[in-house]
């Protein structure tokens, strides 16, 4: 049996940063203080108007399959955790598959709200395990920025916005070692955006303002997550086969340094082994812990042969861990012809699709005169 292994990464966020002064000066009742001392973010990142999720998890794309010395068109599967799609429908995924030119590819979404990105981590290993793709690019992105009441102080000085990515390739040494995912929608009503499906309908108004809105039981939330991710942790540590102190990394979901601090001690690891960066990013939902990964590599803590813990948690309720063995070198960088190598395949994939429409439009017309005729 195959092994999935990570042989690519990379990130985007968006250029607009928001300081907790920031937040202050646009009239949101709160302090720099109050919010680094009860979550430890000091700033995250909010996507302009134009900037849609899918523009966010092209780039973070772009750069993992740059790193992997892959070509768009040799992915078999592209997954896309997010719940804050360009649309209801299509996927996301697909958006992202035409615009890398990833021809060959298949392509969906997955919702598990902040849990999304090692959800689908753990499906896209599940895929190369079972021989049914060698390639599959996992991708984490979300732009929560565009759901959050900017006058509810106790949501909207927490998210931002952002995307990461990985490619999982076949290898014949141990990559992903174990994964967990679980569910209990009795939390449900904890965390959620009501209105955008079919359970609040427009009957030919809008939805309330309030029901665009994400709400929270912030509480709760926290009291359950500080066990949670600690025990979907603990349960991929074990299935995997390591011991607590053969675990390198820790890179736990990034919604507050509180939970994360908590998941540490209830873990046995100390804090210097729990990877942390929201400070930087605020929760940015099904992007965090691969914005994390990058960004722990980046600073020099992954090398071959660690063992390195993904463990998250998000609405639903949901939750997921992944366990797995580093195993690539990490460049010092890119070549220095990436750039140009993004430019050209992003261009020819645009090619391309506009060649499909065009191709689509003409091939309609003739068969409906022939039909006609
Ligand atoms: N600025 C200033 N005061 C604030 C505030 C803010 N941004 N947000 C809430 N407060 C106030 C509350 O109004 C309350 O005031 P009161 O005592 O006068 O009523 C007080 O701070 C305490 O509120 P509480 O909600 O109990 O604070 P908390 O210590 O639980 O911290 C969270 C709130 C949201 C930071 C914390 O509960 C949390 O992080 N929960 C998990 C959320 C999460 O991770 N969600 C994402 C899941 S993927």
């Amino acid at each position: 049996m195959p092994y999935a292994q990570i042989t690519g990464w990379g990130m985007h966020v968006p250029a607009r940063a928001l300081t907790n002064e920031n937040l202050v000066q646009m009239g949101v009742d709160t302090s720099h203080d109050w919010i680094a001392s009860r979550t430890g973010i000091e700033r995250r990142f909010v996507a302009g108007k134009d900037e849609a999720t899918s523009d966010l998890a092209v780039k973070a794309a772009q750069e993992a399959l740059l790193l992997a010395g892959t070509r768009p068109s040799e992915v078999d599967l592209i997954l896309v955790a997010t719940c804050t799609p360009d649309h209801i429908m299509p996927s996301t995924a697909s958006l992202v598959q035409n615009r890398l030119g990833a021809e060959n590819a298949g392509a969906m979404d997955i919702n598990a709200a902040c849990a999304g990105f090692v959800y689908a981590l753990s499906v896209g290993a599940g895929q190369i395990e079972s021989g049914r793709a060698r390639q599959v690019l996992v991708i984490g992105a979300d732009e929560l920025s565009i759901y959050l009441n900017w006058r509810d102080r106790s949501t909207c000085v927490l998210f931002g916005d952002g995307a990461g990515a990985v490619l999982l390739r076949a290898s014949d040494t141990p990559g992903v070692l174990a994964s967990t995912t679980g569910s209990d929608g009795s939390g449900a009503n904890l965390l959620m955006i009501p209105a955008g499906g079919s359970r609040i309908r427009m009957n030919g108004r809008a939805p309330a303002q309030k029901d665009r809105y994400l709400r929270m039981n912030g509480p709760q939330i926290f009291r359950w997550a500080t066990q949670m991710m600690a025990k979907a942790a603990q349960k991929v540590i074990t299935s995997s086969g390591l011991k607590p102190d053969q675990v390198t990394l820790v890179i736990p979901h990034q919604a507050n340094l509180r939970i994360m601090e908590a998941t540490a001690k209830r873990l046995g690891v100390s804090t210097e082994k729990v990877f942390s960066n929201v400070r930087n990013y605020g929760n940015t939902s099904a992007a965090s812990i691969p914005i994390a990964l990058c960004e722990a590599i980046g600073a020099g803590m992954v090398k071959p042969g660690d063992n390195i813990v993904l463990t998250s948690f998000g609405a639903g309720l949901s939750w997921s861990a992944v366990a797995l063995r580093w195993n690539v070198e990490v460049p010092a960088h890119l070549p220095r012809w990436s750039p140009l190598r993004r430019q050209l395949e992003a261009t020819m994939a645009t090619l391309r699709s506009a060649l499909r429409r065009q191709e689509r439009a003409v091939r309609t017309t003739i068969e409906e005169r022939l039909h006609r005729d």
